[in-house]
C-alpha cells in the first residue's frame, strides 16, 4: 500500500498545493510536473526519456530520481536550460529523427514521456515509434491529452492529440491507458501482456 504521505502529495498536486520546494512556480496548469515528479519517485527509473522539453522545468526535476536521462527537443535552444551533468544527454533533434537513431543505437526505456508535436499523427508516431524500446511494464505519459474546453484544441496549446490517445485506449493486449480528466489532461499507458510483471518475466 502507498505511504499516506505519498497519497497525501498526490491530493495536493489536485487540490493546488504544490510540494515543489524550488520555488519553480508551479501551478494548476502545470500540476503534471508535481505529478510526475511524484511517480518517478516512486518508479525510480534507470531510464527516463522525455520528448519536447520547453525549458526543461520538469525534466530538470527529475534528475535526482532517474539513474539517466535524455531530451529531446526540435529547438536549439532548449540546451541552455538543461542541467548538464554525467546523468543527462540532449538530443536537438525531431522526435522522429531520434526514433530512427534509435534503430541503430537501441536504448531500453523506463520512462517516457510523449510532450512534443501536439497533433494526432505526431502523437500517434512518436507512441508508434517509441514503445518498441520501451521495457515490459515501462510507462509512457502523454500530455495535454484532456484539454479543458473546445478554445484549447487549438495546435499551439493542446492540439488533437486527445484523438491518438482515444484511439490507442480501444486496444489493450499490449498496453493499458487511462487519462486524468483535469485540464490539459495527462494519460498513463502501462506497456504489459499480463498484470504481474514478475509472471510476464517469468513467461507464465
Ligand atoms: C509543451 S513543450 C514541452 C514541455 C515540457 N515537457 C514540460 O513538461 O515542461 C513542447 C516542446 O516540444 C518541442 N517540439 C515540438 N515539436 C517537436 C518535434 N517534432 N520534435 C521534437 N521536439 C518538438 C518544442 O520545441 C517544445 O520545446
Amino acid at each position: 500500500m502507498m505511504p499516506p504521505a505519498v497519497i497525501k502529495r498526490f491530493f495536493n498536486i489536485f487540490t493546488n498545493k504544490s510540494t515543489s520546494s524550488v520555488g519553480d512556480g508551479t501551478d494548476r496548469m502545470n500540476w503534471h510536473e508535481d505529478f510526475i515528479v511524484e511517480l518517478v519517485k516512486v518508479m525510480r527509473p534507470q531510464l527516463y526519456v522525455e520528448l519536447g522539453l520547453y525549458q526543461c522545468n520538469l525534466f530538470n526535476r527529475i534528475i535526482p530520481y532517474a539513474d539517466s536521462l535524455i531530451g529531446v527537443d526540435i529547438d536549439k535552444e532548449v540546451e541552455n536550460y538543461m542541467i548538464k551533468g554525467p546523468k543527462t544527454e540532449f538530443y536537438h533533434q525531431s522526435t522522429d529523427e531520434f526514433a530512427e537513431y534509435l534503430k541503430n543505437n537501441p536504448r531500453s526505456i523506463d520512462f517516457l514521456f510523449i510532450d512534443a508535436d501536439h497533433s494526432k499523427e505526431a502523437v500517434e508516431r512518436d507512441f508508434k515509434n517509441f514503445f518498441p524500446f520501451v521495457k515490459s511494464h515501462g510507462l509512457i505519459l502523454f500530455h495535454d491529452t484532456h484539454p479543458g474546453d473546445d478554445s484549447f484544441k487549438v495546435s499551439n496549446y493542446c492540439g488533437d492529440g486527445y484523438r491518438a490517445i482515444e484511439k490507442f485506449s480501444k486496444s489493450t493486449d499490449e498496453y493499458e491507458m487511462m487519462t486524468i480528466p483535469v485540464h490539459p489532461g495527462l494519460t498513463l499507458c502501462r506497456k504489459r501482456k499480463c498484470q504481474l510483471r514478475y509472471e510476464e518475466e517469468r513467461g507464465n
